[in-house]
This record gives structure tokens, sequence and C-alpha cells, in this order.
């Protein structure tokens, strides 16, 4: 490796790494007891994955940013996160509009572009989906996602095998994991997203099953 390219890799190593610790810093204020947990256990069960599936360090490092940020504005009052939405000039949907909590993704992405100059669309696309899911979303962003309905404090009926699942089978486990969010959603009468749905279609299309 040349000298500057692994000076340019270890300062975005150490720079990942100061987000990493003023992220912990900030969810101490920034959101509740219980959502601190879900946010640990996120951290903990998308790192085991990332393992599992071999990744680097650097994709590791760049997991534990996505994982710490992706709730951070989830406890923040409605009416803020509609004011930050709009400082930061995101559009916001008519669904967004009628239910702003969707855009706590949105804007934590967005804080972290302005606030940490982080320009990583891995990272960034994690955090922007991490609820949704997108048809086009990477690795990365399908790790949180998954890490996000199934991290250690999360109970339901069937998390267990979805857990086992997406040990044995990452491609097959997130089809499930999205496909019993999707049933969660309208089983309990609530807004099912576009991209959501894009996504379905999209693996339904591709033949996953
Ligand atoms: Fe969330
Ligand atoms: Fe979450």
């Amino acid at each position: 490796m040349l000298k500057s390219q692994q000076e340019k890799n270890n300062l975005s190593s150490t720079q990942l790494n100061t987000v990493i610790e003023e992220l912990k810093r900030l969810i101490n204020f920034l959101v509740t007891d219980s959502r601190k947990e879900h946010v640990f256990g996120v951290m903990k069960f998308s790192d085991r994955l990332a393992q599992r599936l071999s990744l680097n360090i650097e994709k590791r490092q760049k997991l534990f940013v996505a994982a710490l940020a992706h709730d951070l504005f989830r406890d923040i009052e409605v009416h803020k996160m509609i004011q930050m939405a709009k400082a930061y000039g995101l559009d916001i949907s008519s669904t967004e509009n009628k239910r702003p909590i969707l855009l706590h993704s949105k804007i934590a992405a967005e804080f972290l572009r302005i606030r940490f100059k982080i320009d990583d669309e891995e990272i960034l696309e994690a955090i922007r989906y991490h609820t949704s899911g997108h048809k086009c979303m990477g690795l990365l962003s399908k790790i949180i996602f998954v890490s996000d309905s199934l991290e250690e404090t999360r109970v339901y009926e069937g998390v267990e095998k979805l857990r086992k699942m997406i040990f044995e089978n990452f491609e097959k486990g997130f089809f499930e994991v999205l496909k019993n969010k999707l049933n969660y959603v309208v089983k309990n009468n609530l807004i099912l997203l576009e991209d959501s749905v894009e996504l379905w279609n999209e693996l339904i299309l591709k033949g996953v099953k």
C-alpha cells in the first residue's frame, strides 16, 4: 500500500473513531434509557453479523457509526423533527407530514453529513433506510435493517427463528425479516412505506423466497 494511501486510511479510521465517541456522548442526552439499550443492541448484533460475513475493520467501524446514529433523533419531540427536516432542506413527503416520526431516519443521516462531514453513502444510506429498507440498499444497510429488528432487546413471536436464520443464510434471513415486518404493519393497520413495497417487489422479481 502506498504511504499516502495508508495515511489516508489511518486518518479515516481515526475520524470514524472520533465520530463513534462523539455519538456515544450525544446518545446520553438525546435518547431514552430503553432506546439506548436498543441502540447498543443494534451495535452488538450488527457487529456479530459483520464478523459472520467476514467484513473488514473499516466496514465494522462504519456499522458502529450507523448503529449509534440510526435512532439518535427518535425520541425528540415531533415538532422538533419537522423543524430539523425543514432546516436541513429535506423533502417532506405527504406520508411524513402525517407521520413525522418517520423523519427520524433522514434527519439522523443529514445530521451526520453536516455535523461530522460524513459523505460515505454506505453509512448514510444505512441510517436513512433503517426503517423502510430500499430496493437499492447495500450490504451495510441490510445489516442495520435486520439488526434493528433482531437485536437482543427485541421480543416478539418468531424472533429467535429469524435470529438463527440470518446467521445461516443472510439473504434469506433478510427477506424473512422484511416479510415479518410487512406482515406486522398490515396486521396492525400501520403505514406501508413505499420504499418497503418497492424493495419487496424487487426481491420477488429476483425470485428470492
Ligand atoms: Fe428507527
Ligand atoms: Fe432502531
